[in-house]
């Protein structure tokens, strides 16, 4: 691994403070309603998990799994089911939960391919959003922060699998 340290982007703070804003808004948007929140692994789960327990309408989670075809690194943007959800999305109200809207490659074929379930609605909350890099057009609905172009890790988000665990928002700089 190159040598390189982690900087501060967004804080802890601000990150709960921006998560409890988006819980509530979400709360009020599904009043009356049930949400089934599907989390996108393994980057969503940090995310899932703070945004759910801000939530105060009922609230049910699953999982998904999916991974790049192809030997590039860079998304291709047919996705591969490596971990299927365990329960049907007809009839329910669907926020998809995930860490960063890059390309938007994965996401668009992930959303068509969810749509195709016959979910009564379906969203997509994203606790990050780098509009430079869009190839592919997606419609986020909740977005908690949009950032500049720059490789962020923490909160979910990984470089080589490590950082996930940062509860802030950093950059990775190559020393
Ligand atoms: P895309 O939108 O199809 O290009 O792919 C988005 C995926 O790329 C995300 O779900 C992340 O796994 C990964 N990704 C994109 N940008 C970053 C970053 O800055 N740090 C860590 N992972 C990233
Ligand atoms: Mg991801």
């Amino acid at each position: 691994m190159e040598k390189h340290h982690v900087e501060v982007l967004i804080s802890e703070e601000q990150v709960d403070k921006k998560i409890q804003e988006i819980g509530d808004m979400i709360s009020r948007d599904y009043a009356g309603k049930e949400i089934h929140l599907v989390c996108v692994l393994k980057g969503g789960t940090f995310f899932m998990c703070e945004l759910a327990k801000r939530i105060t309408v009922p609230v049910t989670l699953d999982f998904m799994s999916v991974s790049s075809y192809g030997g590039d690194t860079k998304s291709s943007g047919v996705v591969k089911i490596v971990k299927d959800l365990d329960e049907p999305l007809q009839g329910k109200d669907v926020l998809v939960v995930e860490d960063i809207v890059d390309s938007g490659r994965t996401l668009s074929y992930l959303l068509e391919m969810l749509r195709d379930r016959k979910p009564a609605s379906l969203k997509l909350c994203t606790l990050l959003d780098k509009p430079d890099r869009r190839v592919i057009d997606v419609d986020v609905d909740y977005t908690a922060f949009q950032i500049p172009d720059k490789f962020v890790v923490g909160y979910g988000l990984d470089y080589d699998q490590r950082y996930r665990n940062l509860p802030y928002i950093g950059t990775v700089e190559f020393d």
